[in-house]
Formats: C-alpha cells, structure tokens, sequence
C-alpha cells in the first residue's frame, strides 16, 4: 500500500457520505430558520413550512399522505416505537432483521416467533403464515436485508398481512432511496427509515403510520409531531434529509445501474482467482450497492483489518455489530456454520466508487486470500 492512496470507501450499507448539496443545505437551513417551528410570532413559521415542504417531499417518494409521516433520529428510534406498541402481544419477525428490530421486539416484552429465511436470505411468506397465531398483533419483514442486499418478498407478506387483519412493519431502512418503496403497493402499515443510509444527515429518519392505525407515542413531551413524538424539531437535519431523498430519487436508476456494474466487477475478478468464492443469496435479487461474499478459510476479521490498512474499508456484516465476536445472526440463519459465517466479508459500493477502486480492494482481497 503507497502512503498517498485514497481511502477505498466500501461500506456504503454502514453509513453513506453525506451528499456537498446536503451539507449545504444543513447549514443554509441552520442560518435560515433559527426560531423554534413551535413558536407563536411569523418567524417560527418559516421552520415549520421547511418541516411541512419536507413532509410533503418524503411522503410523496413512498406513497402516503403528509400527515402520515412522522420524524424520529433514524431506523433504530422508528423501529423501537414499532416495538412499543405491541407490548406483551405476540409478534411474528423474520430472523434476519437488523438488532433494531429483533432487540426492540424482546425488549419492548413481545412474545416473538423468529422466521428464520431460506439458504439465499430470503423469508418465505409461507412460513410467516405458517408462523401466525389467532392473537398475532404484529408482522415485521424488512424490505432488504442490510448483510446481504437480498430484497424481500414484502408485497406478498403484506398482502397475507392485509387478508389475516394483521398490521405489518416494514424496516426499510436499506431500501429507501436506493430502490422504489411504496407503503400501498406493499400494503404495509408502518415502514422504518433512515437518512444517513441515502447520502443523508445521520441521526434523522422517520416512521411512516398509515392512518386509522391506533398507534401510541414513546417520546412524550411538548407535543410536536401531531403528539405523537414530542421534541424541538431538527429543522437542520429535516432539510438536509429533503435535499438527500431528492437527489437519490433523481439518480436512482443511474444509481442502480453504476452499483450493480461495480458488483458485478468485483465478483467477477474475485471468482476468478478464488475457486471457493460463495456469494451470499446467490442470484437472487438485491438491492443495488451491497453484496456479502464467503472466503472460505479466510477470516473476515483478519481481512478487514488488513484491508484496512491499505485504506480499503469493508465490513463483515452490520456496523453495530462490529465489536462483537459472535458470528451474524444472519449468516447463520441462512445456515452458514459459525466459522463459514465468520468468513462472509460484506462490499456496499456507492455512488462516487470507482472501477479502479473496485478492482483494487478486489486484488487486495485476493493478496490475503493467495497468503494464508
Ligand atoms: C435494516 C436496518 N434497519 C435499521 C437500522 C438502524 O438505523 P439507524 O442507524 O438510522 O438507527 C439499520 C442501520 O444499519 C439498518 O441497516
């Protein structure tokens, strides 16, 4: 590794770069609206129309009313609400779902039923039916998986949701802006997301509530959010947050086109020097900008800490789960052994990565693999 390389930045499904229009956009909207949007006098007015003029941007992009979307500090607060709300009743969640939404459901004191997925990562809606209860309260499949990009059957889960009366939650959180979300086409009742996983501010995101849902608040206090999740609103972060959706939504397709070609790269200058290499969820069909790969033989955290000392960042599944030494909840759930599990490296290309930079992390995977 040269001393003056650039950073190689893969891990996109972690967190993404905030987009220069973005930043930008933050801090015009720091100088422009500095009254509280609670406040009495024409100032305070400004800020609540920037709130009202973002309402009307993200609720436009999947489907639903304004009145239907409510500002949390991102996926992890949208799905503890979820969570909440279903204290003591029985639950039915896939078992790869991000720890947001597992630990939420034991947490908030669900009695939870785990569908585990198939070997590709994918739930099947059968075994949801299957898994259902008379007194079920609550289904909960995300829409992409966040360690393997494998998009989910949420359109045929709802639609069993929608026919046993039961409501549905949908983490959205690696699928908002990088692929088409509709809260009507997948007849979900409540969907999670998050800003800083689509080139936004992080510590933003919102929970989508169809309307008619009975639904409780968990952030008590001066009222904001129709009551329902009080606390002075981030107007900063709600403009940059429109600033980001806007921008993902007009590159999407060139986007999911880029991305796609970048993984395609990688894996085919991976498969041919590693005969072993396993791509995880095979086929199937993923969200553009993350693919999950198994060196047999090499470990992940051996080679993230290589690589990242040739200023490659990568990961070996979930972020937050960086620290710990167990194996993914999901790669084994796929039915990866433990060790199998501890050797899945995950890429998430992005908007600004390169060929060259593709076909250097590549090639420097391969050095580890060609040493141990
Ligand atoms: C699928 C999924 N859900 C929820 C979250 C949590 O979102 P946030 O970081 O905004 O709390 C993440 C973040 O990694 C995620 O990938």
């Amino acid at each position: 590794m040269h001393a003056e390389r650039h950073p190689i930045y893969l891990d996109h499904a972690a967190t993404t770069p905030a987009a220069p229009q973005v930043i930008e956009a933050i801090a015009e909207s720091m100088r422009l609206y500095s009254a509280n949007p609670s406040a009495a006098y024409a100032e305070a007015g400004k800020a609540r129309k920037e709130l009202r003029l973002t309402k009307d941007v993200l609720s436009g992009t999947i489907g639903c009313d304004r009145n239907e979307l409510f500002f949390t500090s991102g996926g992890t607060e949208a799905n503890n609400w979820v969570f909440s709300n279903y204290r003591g009743q029985h639950v039915v969640v896939s078992a790869i779902e991000h720890s947001s939404v597992i630990k939420a459901a034991e947490n908030h004191g669900c009695r939870c039923t785990f569908v585990a997925p198939d070997a590709n990562g994918i739930i099947q809606p059968e075994a949801v039916e299957r898994a259902l209860e008379p007194d079920t309260g609550l289904i909960s499949v995300q829409f992409a998986n966040n360690e393997t990009g494998v998009i989910q059957p949420v359109e045929t889960i709802g639609t069993i949701a929608k026919r046993r009366k039961i409501p549905f939650h949908c983490d959205a959180v690696q699928a908002f802006g990088h692929i088409p979300v509709n809260v009507k086409q997948i007849r979900c009742d409540l969907l999670s997301v998050s800003a800083h996983k689509m080139y936004g501010p992080r510590g933003i995101g919102f929970l989508y509530i169809r309307s008619g849902l009975p639904f409780r608040a968990m952030i008590h206090g001066g009222g904001q959010e129709n009551d329902r999740r009080s606390g002075t609103e981030n107007i900063p972060a709600v403009s940059g947050f429109r600033v980001a959706a806007e921008l993902a939504f007009s590159d999407m397709a060139l986007r999911d086109v880029h991305e796609h070609a970048m993984i395609d790269l990688l894996l085919s200058r991976l498969a041919a020097a590693i005969p072993e290499l396993r791509l995880l969820g095979g086929h199937t069909e993923r969200t553009p900008g993350i693919c999950a790969v198994c060196v047999p033989g090499l470990s992940a955290e051996y080679a993230i800490a290589n690589l990242d000392m040739q200023g490659i960042m990568v990961s070996g599944g979930a972020a937050c789960a960086a620290h710990s030494a167990a194996p993914s909840h999901v790669y084994t759930a796929m039915g990866l052994s433990p060790e199998e599990a501890s050797c899945v490296l995950r890429f998430s290309p992005g908007r600004g990565t390169t060929k060259e930079e593709i076909l250097a992390a590549a090639d420097a995977l391969i050095g580890l693999y060609q040493k141990k």
